[in-house]
């Protein structure tokens, strides 16, 4: 599966089309199966599409909120990816799911225990309405690191140490698996820091290990790819 690259001015015109997209995923989702099931990207390129979904019409009540990897600290933290999105958009508490950093032991116990949840809420064969991801400029994506073996974690969820890119934190991550049973994945990926990447990943040229990013091959959902011009 090749993804669809699409080529924006800058990142705002990126967030907009990726917020354009969420509502139109949204609508149709809550349409056919009462709910539009998510799991949000962490970093810092999904901010501006979280402010800009804050002020569209969304049933926060109807969305059931995963988070595609976080750091294993608490959503307190400004590190938290859950506590990024738990600031800037209206999610409903009962139907916002971040990982369980602050009830767990351990990195490995709180990916344990985040796929029980997972399951529990989604069934057996958990399948997202939408994944959002970023990818970092050494071609990771979620917790996916280059050479780490979560690359090849046969499980839904899994966990990480750090890669090469702060904060030096554990990780709770979505694998390949959870990630290409989605029915739509989408990138946000801007920054002049990403364009040799990209290129690469366009090109084909590289290996799971070395580009995880080539690693998201929905079975059968849509993988697009949202890039400003200093990226693609
Ligand atoms: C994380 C993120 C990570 C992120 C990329 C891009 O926890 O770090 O989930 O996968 O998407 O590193 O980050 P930026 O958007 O900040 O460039």
């Amino acid at each position: 599966m090749h993804p669809a690259f699409l080529t924006f001015p800058d990142p705002d015109a990126v967030a907009a089309e990726a917020a354009t997209r969420f509502l139109t995923l949204a609508k149709a989702a809550i349409a056919e199966r009462g709910q539009f099931v998510v799991a949000l990207a962490g970093g810092s390129t999904p901010e501006r599409l979280y402010k800009l979904l804050a002020t569209r019409e969304l049933d926060w009540e109807k969305i059931p909120v995963f988070f595609s990897d976080d750091r294993f600290l608490s959503p307190a933290s400004r590190f938290s990816n859950a506590g990024l999105a738990l600031r800037l958009l209206p999610l409903s508490p009962q139907m916002t799911f971040p990982v369980p950093a602050e009830t767990t032991l351990d990195a490995a116990e709180c990916a344990a225990q985040y796929e029980r949840e997972l399951v529990a809420a989604l069934g057996p064969e958990p399948h997202f309405d939408l994944v959002l991801l970023g990818m970092g400029d050494d071609g990771h994506t979620a917790s996916l690191f280059p050479g780490k073996p979560a690359l090849t974690a046969t499980s839904w969820v899994t966990h990480s140490t750090p890669g090469v890119l702060p904060p030096p934190v554990d990780r709770i991550t979505f694998t390949f698996s959870l990630i290409n049973a989605a029915r739509n994945v989408l990138f946000l990926v801007t920054g002049a820091n990403k364009r040799e990447k990209v290129a690469r990943w366009r090109a084909g040229v590289g290996s799971v290990r070395t580009l995880p990013v080539l690693g998201v091959a929905p079975t059968e959902g849509t993988l697009t790819v949202l890039l400003d011009e200093a990226a693609g």
